[in-house]
């Protein structure tokens, strides 16, 4: 088998006020991997758009969200002089591949993919194109770049093994026009999902057992990367709990979904373990707990969102890192897109 270079790729859509579960879960593990590799991070707009406009909210919320996102890696730490940050659709080579892709992908590999079919809901047939589209997209993303480590959250393990099918049988399918072409016994690497992050679910501050998300209705169940320091310490304030006190150990979380969640966060955002958050605390009263946290939370978390207020401030600067990031991720996907035609038989251009 060929070897690669190690290369770490990773994008989140531009349709989200940021909130605590995208940095805990993926952007602070994105931030630690630029220290051993090579990372490029993109703002993937071309997939906020496989939903209705009314989804993402029209083109003059798109640009806002595409520099909002810009703006939220650049002030959790994802540094752009070391990596590569960009938006999706600045690179057109993500589209070409992604079409090459459709050609390579079965019909039967993307029937299987359950977030289509969440997202789709019961009215399938009104679905985009390009909603159904989007995990093939996705692997073109990736594999445009011959990235090899791919830090996501467990919901997108499945699209990860799409992109690695869709690898394997291109690999196959042009065996002989690979070799021809002087690039051995495989184009493609076959991207491995990293999922590991300090805390990789972080859940609803008012329901344990779901998700946090942008969608809930409730902006009390999240901590959005933008909410003022007074909005963080009110919301924890009034996060669920249950009446008992916390435990000294984490087996004494268990059936707790709410107290887990909240001694998951403050360990993640304090860079502790749980175990010696209950050490602590355990025993406790919870309000004592959750002023800490508080504490904790708005100490890391308030000086991101004033420095993304000020970069959203500074429109210049935040397109600069775009088309900067573009042009150093399209001098990669354009040489891997022109070895595409050779392999293929199109002429290059
Ligand atoms: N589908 C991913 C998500 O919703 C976003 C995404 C698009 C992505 N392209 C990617 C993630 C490529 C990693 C690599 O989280």
């Amino acid at each position: 088998m060929a070897q690669f270079k190690p290369l770490v790729f990773s994008g989140m859509q531009p349709t989200h006020t940021l909130h605590i579960g995208n940095y805990l879960g993926a952007i602070l593990n994105w931030i630690r991997m630029q220290q051993t590799h090579d990372c490029i991070y993109c703002v993937v707009d071309l997939h906020a758009i496989t939903q209705a406009p009314s989804v993402w909210g029209g083109p003059t919320q798109l640009r806002r969200a595409i520099r909002e996102v810009t703006a939220a890696y650049i002030a959790c730490g994802v540094d752009p002089k070391k990596s590569v940050i960009f938006n999706q659709s600045q690179v057109p080579e993500h589209a070409e591949l992604a079409w090459v892709f459709n050609c390579v992908a079965r019909l039967g590999w993307l029937n299987r993919m359950t977030q289509f079919k969440e997202k789709a809901g019961k009215d399938r047939e009104n679905a985009s194109i390009g909603l159904y589209d989007y995990p093939v997209l996705m692997a073109a993303d990736i594999l445009v770049y011959r990235a090899t480590h791919v830090p996501v959250g467990e919901d997108q393990k499945q699209h990860l093994e799409l992109a690695r099918d869709i690898a394997k049988k291109f690999n196959l399918d042009f065996a002989s026009d690979i070799a021809a072409n002087g690039h051995g016994d495989a184009y493609f690497p076959e991207p491995e999902p990293m999922i590991q992050g300090p805390a990789t679910r972080v859940m609803s501050l008012r329901d344990g057992t779901k998700k946090m998300s942008k969608s809930d209705p409730s902006d009390l169940s999240r901590i959005n990367l933008t909410d003022d320091a007074d909005t963080i310490a009110q919301k924890i304030r009034r996060a669920k709990t249950d009446p008992e006190p916390l435990p000294s150990e984490a087996k004494g979380l268990e059936g707790r979904a709410e107290a887990e969640n909240l001694v998951g966060i403050f360990a993640a955002l304090a860079d502790r373990s749980p175990e010696s958050v209950l050490a602590q605390y355990g025993g406790g009263q919870f309000s004592t707990f959750k002023q800490d946290l508080a504490d904790v939370a708005v100490t890391k978390l308030a000086p991101i969102a004033s420095e993304m207020r000020r970069l959203m401030d500074d429109q210049s600067y935040v397109d600069g890192v775009l088309r900067d990031g573009a042009q150093r991720a399209r001098a990669i996907a354009s040489g891997v897109m022109g070895d595409v035609k050779d392999i293929v038989g199109l002429l290059r251009s």
